[in-house]
């Protein structure tokens, strides 16, 4: 036995947990019986790796009575990706005779700093190796970070349990670790019936140390001046990033041992997931243009190509979770709310991805620009985005919708669409609706016949039977209580305005088209007085271009064309940002603010936000002036 673990035993360390000192800013308490949360749960499938025995099934994790259970089971299971000949070691596996779960809140639920304590039943019957793990968001293992809160197994035979943090070193896949194993005979000794109860495993976290302790005792305290990763890991320090949390229950291999098949089935048994943050003595007075917005748990805000609706006191902020290595969803539409549009605190994932392959949703898809809109006749909250199917590029073009009850969600899929098939535009003059253009005019891009042809609705017709391609996109209502759907149509080179069905679930068949040809993307929109005004971007993938700005007496038009409503610098880039909201202030007269991403391609988690205030000239124009740094509480006061 290590003197140090000696030491802390004898100690026996006792502290309390005090209510003032933190703030509870995430609780999973499993109340709802049935398969695990989506929104913010993943599973995990395949073999464990050096693992013959064992195959994680998502349904032997499931919730009852206020527990989540995950089941450890003796059984034979086909391997449904069984192929000999396969070079992926999990699909030469052709059964697997345990089952078992592991879960985690991998992007959905994620932490930097704070308290984690989790109340849980743990299995001890042999080959069983439960764990409450938390890995880091950035880089592979061990360079993210590896906090074991809690692992039960067998080391040469006997049963320990460990409490330990892993890094990285030049090695791939080979970690520094600080370990902590205490022979599980030490609970047992001090409590012979300690196998049939809860425990309450904790982790402390902070910028200098991680201190994990069981009911309250410290097993095992790291300082983070250990743990730098080596030159492999950039020499980063993998615990001062977010972690996420792991419930996993693994049978056998190297560490659990050979089970007893007569001991099973067994349960791993967790009450609750509690995090703690200490309260924040200093709230954020600004919002600094461009730069990290932390959200309440200290984390760059992830709500990308979003939108803001207010309801009942609160604002809700919805956008795209964007990861580090991809732009297609991964996780989904997340949700913040806020009371003063500068300190947003992280609701959770309002719309998830699927893990199932057949939908449409599934993680991996595109799911772009998610507005929100609230309809008071049906009392939901409705959720459209741009979706594009896996797999299939740009290609679907088709807009997704989803519904629910609270503006937090879970918002429930219904389904996606192009737009209004078989209807024509009310601006598509009659004469040009029947228009068969010749291959030589519609293969030929960017010809002036091609121009013209486009300009006439050749894309348009192209379309009208599977309906109109639909993809940046966004949604106003209007003062008389009419919605609308704005998107970027006909291969994005054409806007379209449709009405939409009073439960805003559909299109009414009324649409127009604007500004044909004229390439306008992430279009954003807001109504002052009379007039309706639209800002848009020109079409440069991800690279930030020049807005473009827009004005109609009436949501069905004239649109007429302004100059740049940008000045300062990069204006002539947008402040290098894309719009993609114009959310206005309540209770404020005139009081308008610009959202816009600053998109970061080849890192998208870390792209920012340029949000400005719409400010008026003296002839009532608007323009968007580069500030650094506002409080839209005020701003507008002067
Ligand atoms: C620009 C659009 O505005 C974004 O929403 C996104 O679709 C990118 N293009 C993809 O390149």
């Amino acid at each position: 036995m290590k003197r140090t673990f000696l030491f802390f035993l004898l100690t026996s360390f006792l502290f309390p947990v005090s209510s003032q000192e933190w703030e509870l800013i995430w609780e999973e308490n499993f109340d709802v019986d049935g398969v695990v949360d989506s929104t913010v749960w993943s599973n995990e499938y395949g073999f464990v790796r050096n693992n013959e025995l064992q195959w994680y099934q998502p349904q032997n994790a499931y919730c009852k009575n206020g527990l989540l259970i995950i089941e450890g089971k003796h059984k034979k299971v086909k391997n449904p990706h069984y192929d000999v000949n396969s070079n992926d070691w999990r699909k030469k596996r052709d059964y697997a005779s345990y089952t078992s779960s592991s879960i985690n809140t991998r992007g959905k639920q994620e932490f930097l700093y704070g308290r984690i304590e989790v109340k849980a039943k743990i299995p001890t019957q042999t080959g069983a190796w439960p764990a409450i793990w938390t890995l880091g968001r950035e880089m592979e293992w061990p360079s993210n970070g590896e906090i074991d809160i809690m692992e039960y197994y067998r080391i040469n035979g006997i049963p320990h349990i460990l409490a330990n943090a892993a890094w990285g070193t030049n090695q791939r896949y080979h970690a520094k670790w600080k370990s902590q194993a205490i022979p599980f005979q030490k609970f047992l000794e001090k409590d012979p019936n300690w196998t049939d109860k809860f425990h309450l495993w904790r982790m402390d976290w902070d910028e200098d140390y991680i201190r994990l302790y069981l009911d309250n005792e410290l097993l095992n305290e790291i300082s983070l001046k250990e743990t730098l990763n080596d030159k492999l890991g950039n020499y980063k320090n993998p615990f001062k990033q977010p972690h996420y949390i792991l419930l996993n229950l693994a049978i056998g291999g190297d560490n659990g041992g050979e089970p007893n098949p007569e001991e099973y089935p067994i349960q791993y048994q967790v009450d609750y997931v509690k995090v703690y943050q200490k309260k924040s003595p200093t709230k954020l007075t600004k919002i600094e243009t461009g730069e990290l917005w932390p959200d309440n748990r200290g984390i760059h805000i992830n709500a990308h190509g979003g939108g803001v609706i207010f309801h009942e006191g609160k604002y809700y902020w919805y956008g795209e979770h964007k990861s580090s290595h991809t732009s297609s969803a991964q996780v989904g539409i997340t949700c913040y709310s806020s009371t003063d549009l500068v300190n947003w605190t992280y609701e959770g994932v309002a719309l998830a991805v699927s893990d199932n392959s057949e939908s449409e949703i599934v993680k991996g898809s595109v799911m772009e620009r998610p507005k929100v809109i609230y309809n008071s006749k049906t009392n939901k909250f409705v959720l459209w985005f741009h979706l594009e199917l896996k797999g299939k590029g740009y290609s679907a073009a088709r807009y997704g919708t989803a519904i629910s009850d609270k503006p937090t969600g879970p918002f429930k899929y219904i389904g996606s669409s192009r737009v209004n098939p078989g209807i024509y535009p009310e601006n598509l003059p009659k004469s040009y609706r029947n228009k068969v253009y010749p291959e030589s005019i519609s293969s030929n891009w960017w010809t002036p016949k091609w121009r013209k042809a486009v300009e006439q609705g050749m894309l348009n017709l192209k379309d009208i039977k599977e309906g109109q391609m639909s993809r940046d996109m966004t949604l106003f209502i209007d003062t008389d209580g009419k919605g609308y759907h704005i998107y970027s149509s006909e291969e994005n080179l054409t806007l379209h305005i449709a009405e939409l069905s009073e439960d805003f679930l559909s299109h009414t068949g009324r649409y127009i088209r604007l500004f044909p040809g004229g390439h306008n993307e992430a279009p954003a929109i807001f109504k002052k007085d009379k007039t309706y005004w639209m800002i848009t971007s020109g079409c440069t993938g991800w690279d930030p271009n020049e807005a473009r700005m827009f004005s109609a007496p009436s949501i069905w038009g004239p649109w007429k064309q302004h100059d740049n409503p940008c000045i300062g610098p990069k204006a002539e880039l947008t402040f290098e940002s894309q719009s993609t909201y114009i959310l206005p202030i309540q209770g404020k007269k005139d009081a308008f603010i610009f959202m816009a991403d600053r998109w970061k391609p080849h890192n998208q988690i870390d792209s920012r936000y340029v949000w400005l205030p719409i400010q008026f000239d003296k002839k009532g124009k608007p323009f968007l002036e580069w500030i650094v740094s506002w409080n839209p509480n005020s701003f507008f006061d002067k």
